[in-house]
């Protein structure tokens, strides 16, 4: 009997691990597709136009309540382009994530965006959107420590679901949100008010009569406001993420921190990928230069979690703008987070 088991085990243990092994890849590769396709219809209840941002509330088309999402996290859109081609964007929910039964989205028309532009001009209440599920892993630790949320711009939308978040959890919690103009500060009045929460505007360009802050955030301002002891959690662009991330490192304070989009570079290296080869300046990442080429590299997120624009890089230097969420083999990138540093050449 013990023979016969003994037997068992040696022959089929190891099958048995091998199919639990790829049970979990299948499941993680199913996972990661379900994520990233399609998965809500939403119908467009209210539609907003604010200087230069579209503010929408979604409900689901069936009317049934919404999946949950964690403050932080972002749905993708799926649309098309102004020339009818396919695209999608990730935006950050912007709400408090208690709430199911709508989502609440903040998007910024930006100069040749091709989904924003797109929705900004069409959108009307009633119209039907396709959407992905609620991921991203920008997610407030759970910590009683004293809360720091800087936010630059658009970057102010998963704030505000931190912020309601933090304040549920009786936390002390300062905003500080760094805009160009008074009009471009989104939700201003909203966090004026809102009990608890010590709300700090800052604008670049105020005007005579503006009496909240105004210059540029910076790291000594926000070690004044929390010290080392705070937490301090960012969403703002790429330059603007780097200098504090760079000046609190020297404070010995860590920065957490999600870009939404990095600065189009002005630097100009050679890229090279199967028979194109073009010019790195002007574009925000690799893939977009490589794409606007014509190299049709699939892409979703943009953000560095779907991991579609994944490609081997042969040789050269490249600059990490967004931090990869997915994970990596030895010479790989994700095109949608890099920009060149030197003369880049990419395979499959
Ligand atoms: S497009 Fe999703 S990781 Fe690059």
């Amino acid at each position: 009997m013990i023979a016969a088991i003994a037997l068992f085990l040696i022959l089929f243990l190891p099958a048995i691990r091998l199919m639990h092994s790829l049970h979990l890849r299948l499941h993680r590769y199913y996972e990661t597709r379900r994520q990233h396709q399609p998965a809500l219809t939403l119908c467009v209840s209210r539609v907003r136009r604010q200087s230069r941002y579209l503010q929408l509330t979604l409900v689901a088309a069936d009317g049934r309540a919404l999946p949950k999402a964690r403050a932080g996290q972002h749905i993708q859109l799926f649309g098309t382009d102004a020339a009818g081609q396919p695209v999608s964007r990730a935006y950050s929910l912007a709400q408090d994530c208690r709430h199911s039964y709508f989502y609440r989205l903040v998007i910024k028309a930006e100069a040749g965006g091709r989904l924003s532009g797109q929705l900004f001009n069409t959108v009307r209440a009633g119209d039907l959107l396709q959407a992905s599920l609620p991921k991203g892993h920008f997610a407030l630790f759970r910590s009683r420590k004293p809360l720091v949320l800087i936010a630059g711009g658009v970057g102010i939308t998963p704030m505000l679901a931190m912020v309601y978040q933090a304040l549920r959890q009786r936390r002390r919690v300062t905003l500080i949100y760094q805009a160009r103009t008074a009009a471009d500060l989104l939700f201003h009045r909203l966090f004026s008010r809102l009990a608890g929460l010590h709300y700090l505007p800052v604008l670049s360009q105020p005007t005579p009569d503006w009496l909240g802050g105004h210059g540029r955030i910076s790291a000594a301002q926000l070690l004044a406001i929390g010290g080392r002891s705070a937490s301090y959690y960012c969403c703002a662009n790429a330059a603007m993420t780097e200098q504090l991330s760079n000046d609190l490192a020297k404070a010995g304070v860590t920065l957490h921190y999600e870009l939404f989009s990095a600065g189009a570079t002005k630097q100009s290296c050679l890229l090279q990928y199967r028979d194109i080869s073009t010019d790195s300046a002007g574009f925000c990442s690799v893939l977009d230069a490589l794409n606007s080429a014509g190299a049709g590299i699939p892409s979703d997120c943009r953000g560095g979690s779907c991991g579609f624009c994944k490609k081997r890089l042969l040789k050269g230097e490249v600059i990490q703008m967004l931090d990869p969420a997915t994970p990596l083999a030895a010479g790989e990138v994700l095109t949608c987070c890099i920009q060149a540093k030197t003369t880049l050449l990419l395979s499959d």
